[in-house]
């Protein structure tokens, strides 16, 4: 854990230049708008301890597979997010001596990303090893109103000389992954072309061919005056750029604005994307700098209209959450559905970039509830057109019909290679089935399911039918070697998540078939012939969902995580000598497996899910039992287990649970932060706020409320957005106040009670769960 940034309601702040923590800031600081995304790397040169990384949404790279012992059924590559062209060069030179912060005695260091606004600031003053001394201003966004722009206003100014000043903006595509598994470069040059004040380079991938180009456009202000200056071109491989010399004088600032357009064949036609990019960019170049940001932060404004959440009296609390939901609108926007949300979104290579289950388990619910539904739809559709790949996949590990989405995937196949996982780790398939009934039940849209959900939702439970056997020593249905949530098992048999989602997924497919039917009769024939769906497999899914064996502790009340859970050493984490923690990073694999410690959620993940199906008393008695066992190794573990606590009256427990993911990254918690933020883990915390300590569900198309303050707070706020109202919900020791911000009025229930809130009207309740 490492706490070095400053606490502030709306920014994060650095004021210090430390190397040691250059790679964590680097993640912290990124910038992005669902379209691109940057870490928080220096314009100028820098020579210390750096992950540079330009990353185009949806751009990545089949790295071959590199396994040491080969299974059939492994893919032959992993998807990798791709290190794209360097597009925020800038190099600085003073009379001929480079300016380097790992070389340069730095002062009045400040790094700010101002969330309000949605840009990133730097400055310092630098004393170079010649004895010269400047200071440097710097501001950078990438824009959320189009989508392709980025823009960077940097100034220098000499404090101590007059000399020359030598400014190098420019493209570089001499790029590689730190990831790459054979050191391979990704990239080939297509195009490049330098001139008088502008560059332009187009690169292409060696595999996949995806065509990025980049175009930049600049000038140059001195002492706030647009200045006419020469520059000479420079044209090398892969990298394209001018360079300009200016005569400077103490205390006289100059400024270069750069703006940059970044497009890519995922977009436009090959051909036109030299001409596309210079369109875009000459609008961005007439605007100017301070037109571009006002736009900008016009946009952020309007998103934290829809997504902002208020701490009173907890200004880390307040920085945190904000951080998380600043983070999150970065990362997705809904306005691809070819895009999806990787574990670390644009803030580093790990992960790949690629899409796990955590987008419909926890990230999910936070698009539901803070933008338009089509937003949320969009991560569904996703899932939707990659479902030939998911039926693909199931036969290529031989079964004979049903669909098994992969566990980690750029483009429907499936990219992770490790047996426990890759084959096992099966329950994603009813996180996907599961998501289509969150969005239904959120939002209403049930035309979604004879659209899309159907399609989905039969192929997954074919796979399901596939996947258990029946066990004639049990009289059941049975699902062996499997992989839960918690990855601290693996093979296990009758995981009571998988078991219970799978059937589940059946229960709820033959309940969307009987909506079809009823109400949109000649949709259903359609579907009904286009899917094939047979009487038998009907009535198997029924024998299934009748049938299906849950692994249970009688004695003890609760559902058993596995078959056999109960004959490992029973420890609790409280009673582990902490030299022992992370577990992962302390024992070896084998300890860990044989151990009882869990990971992450596994049936409290089920129970969260379900909760509806499930009295206050079972979810009681099955978080005593294995929330003491669980040492909460994924980021993705605390904010279902703070969900759960607040719901079963156990405030403290879940506000605690809250804080282990609230500043994960700000303060390096897991001391890894360096390779990334945790995105979809923020997702989590949001939730933890909003369906924990706000108690936020929708039954029978309703909104529920059940909120309570933390004690720590004195008061807080979240906004949602639900079937077309935007309410502001405020809870303080006394109250709860609910302000309908749309004109319609809209009956939620607070407290088991139905209350009408009038439209653009404040409605004052109560507080009945006073901690
Ligand atoms: C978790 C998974 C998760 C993955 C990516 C793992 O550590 O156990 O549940 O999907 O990280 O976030």
């Amino acid at each position: 854990m490492k706490q070095y940034l400053k606490m502030d309601e709306w920014k994060i702040i650095e004021n210090h230049f430390d190397a040691e923590n250059n790679q964590i800031s680097e993640s912290i600081f990124s910038i992005g708008n669902g379209y691109m995304g940057q870490r928080a790397n220096f314009e100028e040169q820098y020579s210390g301890k750096s992950l540079q990384g330009s990353y185009m949404a949806g751009v990545y790279y089949p790295d071959k597979t590199r396994v040491g012992w080969w299974k059939n059924g492994y893919p032959e590559y992993f998807a990798k997010v791709l290190n794209s062209t360097n597009w925020i060069g800038i190099d600085i030179s003073i009379d001929g001596e480079a300016v380097d912060l790992a070389k340069c005695q730095v002062n009045d260091f400040v790094r700010i990303l101002n969330m309000k606004d949605g840009y990133l600031q730097r400055s310092f003053t630098a004393k170079l090893p010649s004895g010269k001394k400047i200071k440097v201003d710097a501001k950078r966004f990438v824009s959320i109103v189009q989508k392709e722009i980025g823009a960077i206003k940097y100034s220098v100014t000499p404090i101590d000389f007059d000399g020359v000043l030598t400014i190098s903006p420019y493209l570089d595509g001499n790029v590689k992954n730190t990831d790459s598994n054979y050191d391979e470069k990704f990239w080939d040059e297509i195009y490049s072309n330098s001139a008088m004040g502008e560059a332009s380079l187009t690169v292409k991938t060696k595999k996949l061919d995806f065509y990025v180009n980049s175009s930049m456009k600049y000038d140059i202000e001195q002492s706030g005056k647009k200045i006419n200056f020469n520059a000479r071109t420079k044209l090398e491989k892969k990298f394209v750029g001018n360079v300009v010399e200016l005569k400077i004088k103490r205390d006289e600032d100059t400024t270069i604005y750069k703006y940059v357009a970044n497009v890519t064949s995922r977009d436009y036609k090959i051909d036109e994307l030299e001409n596309v990019g210079k369109t875009i960019l000459e609008k961005a170049f007439d605007k100017g700098f301070e037109e571009l940001l006002n736009e900008q932060a016009e946009a952020w404004h309007n998103k934290w209209k829809e997504s902002d959440i208020v701490i009173e009296g907890d200004v880390s609390a307040q920085q945190a959450i904000r951080f998380n939901i600043f983070q999150l609108n970065q990362t997705y926007t809904g306005e691809d559905d070819r895009l999806n949300i990787g574990p670390k979104g644009f803030t580093g290579e790990k992960y790949g970039g690629s899409t796990y289950w955590d987008t419909e388990a926890y990230c999910l619910p936070f698009y539901l509830s803070t933008a338009d539904q089509k937003i949320a739809r969009q991560l569904l559709i996703y899932r939707y057109k990659q479902l030939d790949k998911a039926k693909e996949n199931a036969k290529k590990l031989g079964f004979t019909k049903g669909a098994l989405y992969p566990m980690v995937t750029m483009n429907g196949e499936e990219c992770h290679n490790e047996w426990e996982i890759t084959f096992e780790e099966i329950h994603r398939n009813g996180a996907i089935a599961h998501a289509i009934y969150n969005y239904v039940n959120y939002t209403g849209d049930k035309s979604y399911l004879g659209q899309y959900g159907l399609d989905v939702l039969v192929e997954i439970s074919r796979f399901w039918e596939e996947r258990v056997n029946f066990s004639n020593n049990k009289g059941k249905y049975v699902m062996l070697g499997v992989t839960g949530p918690n990855e601290y098992e693996n093979n296990s048999n009758n995981n009571w998540y998988t078991n219970r989602i799978a059937v589940w997924t059946l229960e709820y497919t033959l309940q969307v078939i009987d909506y079809l039917k009823n109400n949109e009769p000649e949709r259903y024939a359609e579907l009904h012939n286009k899917l094939n769906i047979k009487d038998t497999e009907i009535s198997k899914w029924k024998d299934i969902i009748d049938n299906m064996y849950y692994p249970v502790e009688e004695k003890l009340g609760i559902y058993l995580q596995q078959d056999g859970y109960m004959d490992k050493e029973q420890i609790l984490v409280k009673d582990l000598d902490p030299k022992n923690l992370p577990l992962n990073q302390n024992w070896s694999w084998d300890r860990i497996l044989r151990s009882c410690f869990i990971k992450q959620a596994d049936v409290l993940q089920g129970l969260y899910f379900l909760e509806d199906r499930y009295d206050t008393a079972t979810i009681k008695r099955n978080f005593d039992f294995y929330e003491p066992r669980t040492v909460h190794e994924s980021s993705l573990s605390s904010c279902v287990h703070s969900i759960l606590a607040a719901k079963i009256g156990y405030y403290e427990k879940a506000y605690e649970m809250y804080l282990r993911t609230a500043r994960l990254d700000l303060d390096n918690y897991n001391n890894d932060t360096e390779d990334g933020c945790h995105i979809t883990s923020m997702a989590g915390t949001w939730m933890s706020v909003v369906q924990g300590f706000g108690g936020m569900r929708v039954r029978n198309g309703k909104l529920v409320l059940n909120p309570f303050l933390p004690g720590h707070w004195n008061s807080f706020s979240f906004k949602v957005m639900f079937r077309g109202t935007l309410l502001k919900i405020d809870i303080s020791k006394e109250n709860v106040v609910v302000t309908n911000e749309a004109e319609q009025e809209l009956t939620i229930t607070i407290y088991d009670e139905d209350i009408l809130i009038p439209g653009e009207e404040t409605t004052v309740i109560v507080n009945k769960l006073r901690n």
